[in-house]
């Protein structure tokens, strides 16, 4: 049998509440056209992030119940850190509340004025939490990687020729560490080859810089790796993790993604100076090294969702299901970043509404209108979160305008995503008639996030 089909029955369900288009654009009016402004109740199919967003099993459940609340080490802890353990490698375990807390440790202990941190794409907190520090934060993508339309098995690699030379240039003790976001998100969720881990750590341990992954979507970088990379056909995926681990120092991890959980990360570090300090910082400001601002059930829930996101029906499901999302688009003419991501498909909002120029915000045309039309919520990532004005006041538009559409973990059936198949082909069919943006508020910083913006018609 051909269908791939949900690896899983459904034990408790939420209602969906549906809206007429007339009552959206009201919400829309009151919102000022900011998609984050609207009540998450008045979304039909909400594809705004896949973080936090997932459905946790009956297991994960039952494990909460189990949860222990003891303030110093709690059950539910060592079980947190077995599992972390087993599937990293890596020696210091220090549970956090989500991911960007884990960034905000290792930088203010790795980072600081001088500094400079490569990546093959910072996600925007961890660029934030770098730039916190005082250090610099450098993307060193692939030239595959940045063209929209460049089909390629992995083209969230990191570029290692110029790693290379950014290390020659910016001499290795003024680089605190190096990081492989797996999978890419910025970069459209795509993923990183062993080969390139493998390289990557080759060119690190050269230069004596510890190599760390920012490791929210391990699970989905390894699927991607058995099922694309020669030699990885034949094994188990929780093989291919350890085997991907085992060229790193360290990771931080956001546990809201292949955790599958709704609150949660962690860092994990080999270098038992670096463990001590981070143990500092997380007492400060997160708590006690066998909690780390987290309750006991979210420890348990982490653990049993560790072993569950490695099941090779629940991978296959997945990643099937966010491709199939993006051939169907694709097939009615829809531009997307290709190939499909492991997580999200990421709209080209530049060839859907080519009449909308960048500093009308193309991503925002797309994005109202697909909840206008359909009650679908996605998130514009171009010019609205990346684009600035220069000292002159000129406008310089980020680099590509996208929409993502980010798919919760087992939450929605095929015939949700049916259904936004549909939405998307209607709105583009209908794409000449959408209008451009204006801003007229935003804060000083992070402003996709509080805006208000008005329709030029
Ligand atoms: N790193 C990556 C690659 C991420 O995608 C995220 C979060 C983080 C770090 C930060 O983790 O949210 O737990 O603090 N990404 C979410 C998203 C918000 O929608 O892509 P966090």
């Amino acid at each position: 049998m051909k269908t791939i089909i949900e690896p899983f029955k459904i034990k408790s369900v939420e209602p969906i509440k549906f809206t007429t288009v007339a009552e959206r654009e009201e919400i829309l009016r009151q919102g000022g056209y900011n998609i984050f402004m609207v009540p998450a109740e008045d979304v039909v199919i909400d594809l705004l992030t896949d973080s936090g967003t997932s459905a946790m099993s009956a297991d994960q459940w039952a494990g909460i119940m189990r949860g222990d609340e003891s303030y110093a080490g709690a059950r539910s802890f060592y079980r947190f850190q077995d599992k972390v353990r087993e599937l990293t490698g890596l020696k210091h375990i220090i549970p956090v509340h989500q991911g960007r807390a884990a960034e905000r440790i290792l930088f203010a202990i790795a980072g600081g004025p001088g500094k400079v941190v490569p990546n093959n794409a910072h996600f925007d907190t961890t660029r934030a939490n770098i730039e916190f520090s005082g250090a610099q934060a450098v993307d060193l993508p692939t030239a595959v990687g940045v063209d929209p339309d460049a089909m390629d098995d992995f083209k969230g690699n990191i570029n290692i020729p110029a790693l290379r030379e950014f290390i020659e240039k910016t001499g290795a003790e003024n680089i605190p560490l190096c990081m492989i976001t797996i999978t890419n998100n910025s970069g459209g969720g795509q993923p990183v080859s062993m080969q390139n881990i493998r390289e990557a750590k080759e060119v690190c341990k050269e230069h004596g810089i510890p190599l760390f992954f920012d490791a929210c979507r391990f699970a989905e970088n390894a699927y991607f790796i058995k099922l694309r990379e020669p030699g990885y056909a034949d094994r188990s995926v929780k093989s291919i993790v350890r085997e991907m681990f085992s060229h790193v120092d360290g990771a931080t991890m956001s546990a809201k993604k292949d955790a599958i959980v709704n609150i949660g990360g962690f860092i994990a570090i080999n270098d038992d100076e670096l463990a001590l300090k981070a143990r500092n910082m997380l007492i400060i400001t997160e708590g006690f090294p066998t909690y780390g601002g987290l309750a006991g059930r979210d420890l348990e829930a982490i653990a049993i969702g560790l072993e569950e996101v490695l099941d090779e029906h629940y991978l296959q499901y997945r990643i099937r299901s966010t491709a199939y999302l993006g051939e169907k688009i694709v097939a009615a003419g829809v531009p997307i970043l290709q190939p499909p991501g492991g997580h999200a498909i990421y709209i080209n909002a530049k060839k859907f509404v080519p009449h909308v120029p960048p500093e009308r915000f193309p991503g925002q045309s797309v994005t109202v209108e697909l909840y206008r039309h359909g009650g679908i919520r996605g998130c514009e990532i171009g010019s609205v979160m990346f684009g600035r004005r220069d000292k002159e006041g000129k406008f310089i538009p980020a680099a590509m305008e996208l929409v993502r559409l980010a798919i919760p973990r087992r939450v929605y059936t095929q015939s949700h995503i049916d259904y936004v198949v549909e939405a998307i082909i209607e709105v583009y069919r209908n794409r000449d008639k959408l209008p451009g943006y204006r801003i007229i508020e935003e804060p000083p910083l992070l402003r996709h996030f509080t805006a208000k913006f008005e329709p030029i018609v």
